[in-house]
């Protein structure tokens, strides 16, 4: 399998972070291409590349910017979402930390292109190193004159701003991610109007990931046909895929789209200490886990749908056979009971009660009737609450229970002695946990 370090080629040259080292390895060459070009120009390049969103959903970036409406007389912004909060999920960060000014010049591109002279960099608060790179980088930009006004004598102006949110990872959700970079508590918003009309202070907007916009600088200095030569027809490219978990060198392994974990798992020494692949998730947790089984599937946004799950941000969190799978559903229930913003009761209370079913489970008190109630759940939240991260909430425990259902049954049945507790539910469970509580809640 071919490696194709494009993304991650600067990563390892010492000092790669500063403008100097990206300058001498063909920093800023792409902008003054686009440059040259028209708007209408970059964004018919970029169409015809087939890039796509790489922050989850692979929407296409080229039809994205087109949504902008033209000679509109009203202020156009560019806001990245560099909030990375997908548990599994590293790949945005390690790029900012390493290589900003690609991110840098992606950016100046797609303003250029969408005709947006303000641009906000969103981080995820706990990344404080990043952030300081980030800073670093946008000030040297400007000092270099690829900021600010009349970029290289183009006439064309653009301010940068990083702003750092505060560890929410429903900022991450796009309209959200404006709501609280317009200073207000951060939920989503409903939609239609979209971002593309009505994004931040209400003007058009474009919400694009980290490694989307970095990818850009390439596609306009190498071409289209260069960019095609990777990946497969509909899903063209490099991409960035980061293994986690019980993996022998875990870390960001950048690949043409398409390459199977079987090919990663080469790359990355296989599972650790020799032993089995139980399950993986494909794009994060908010992605339905895959087995064994699935070793072979083309990782791009096709060849896992086929599979049953999505590409999502490619965050691939490897699980051995030593892994209880109820503990591990569990938790990431608990992260999305914890994250939910509690604007819609399905998720809200979805999520809630679901924590309190799979603990019950996991105590060795509950019984078969339970894992139905869970999925019975699951399907109310799917589809009916306002924004995706309830769908994301449903992936573990559906997919955990449709591959591995014979560890969520308890061996003791109801009323005996679990492991670790007293018998039988307890009231709190009766009241919020109950197949009744839970139809109550539509
Ligand atoms: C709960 C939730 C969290 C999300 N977190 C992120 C994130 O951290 N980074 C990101 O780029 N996209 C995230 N997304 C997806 C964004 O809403 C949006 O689709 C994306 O930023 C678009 O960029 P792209 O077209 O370049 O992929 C999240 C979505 C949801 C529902
Ligand atoms: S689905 Fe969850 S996170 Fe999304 S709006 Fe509803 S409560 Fe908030």
């Amino acid at each position: 399998m071919p490696v194709t370090p494009v993304l991650t080629g600067r990563w390892n040259t010492p000092e790669s972070w500063t403008l100097a080292v990206y300058e001498s390895t063909d920093g800023y060459q792409a902008l003054r291409q686009a440059l040259e070009l028209g708007p209408d120009d970059i964004i018919k390049i970029v169409k015809d590349s087939g890039l796509r969103g790489r922050g989850g959903a692979g929407f296409p970036t080229g039809m994205k910017w087109s949504f902008i409406p033209q000679g509109d007389d009203r202020p156009h912004y560019l806001v990245i979402n560099a909030d990375e909060g997908e548990p599994g999920t590293c790949k945005d960060a390690p790029l900012m930390t390493a290589d900003p000014h690609s991110l840098v010049e992606g950016i100046i591109i797609a303003a250029y292109a969408v005709r947006a002279h303000r641009a906000f960099i969103y981080l995820r608060g706990e990344l404080v190193h990043c952030g300081r790179r980030l800073r670093a980088a946008v000030a040297e930009a400007y000092r270099a004159g690829y900021l600010g006004r009349d970029i290289l004598g183009s006439g064309f102006d653009l301010d940068l701003v990083v702003h750092s949110g505060a560890g929410a990872y429903i900022c991450g959700e796009e309209t959200a991610l404006l709501d609280s970079l317009e200073g207000r508590r951060g939920q989503p918003r409903l939609r239609p109007p979209f971002p593309a009309t009505h994004g931040l202070y209400a003007s058009p907007t474009v919400v694009n990931n980290v490694e989307t916009i970095a990818t850009v600088p390439f596609v306009i200095r190498r071409g289209v046909e260069w960019f095609r030569s990777m990946g497969r027809e509909r899903s063209p490219g490099p991409k960035i895929y980061s293994l986690s978990g019980h993996v022998t060198r875990p870390g960001q392994y950048e690949a043409p789209m398409g390459t199977t974990l079987a090919e990663l798992l080469e790359l990355a020494g296989g599972i650790r200490g020799g032993r089995r692949l139980k399950a993986w998730t494909p794009g994060g947790s908010s992605t339905p886990m895959l087995t064994a089984d699935h070793l072979d599937v083309p990782l791009d946004f096709e060849g896992v749908v086929e599979a049953g799950s999505l590409l999502g941000t490619a965050a691939i969190m490897i699980m051995d056979e030593t892994v209880d799978m109820l503990k591990v559903v569990r938790r990431l229930t608990q992260f999305y009971a914890h994250e939910s913003c509690g604007k819609c009761t399905p998720c809200r209370e979805g999520t809630t009660w679901m924590v309190q079913i799979l603990s019950r489970l996991e105590r060795g008190q509950g019984d078969a009737e339970d894992v139905d109630t869970l999925v019975d759940a699951c399907d109310n939240i799917f589809g009916r609450a306002f924004c995706a991260l309830a769908d994301g909430a449903t992936s573990p425990i559906v997919s955990g229970i449709k591959f591995f259902r014979d560890e969520f049954v308890p061996a003791t049945p109801t009323g005996a002695t679990g492991p670790t507790g007293p018998t039988g539910p307890t009231a709190t469970d009766r009241v919020a946990g109950t197949p009744d509580a839970l139809a109550g809640a539509h």
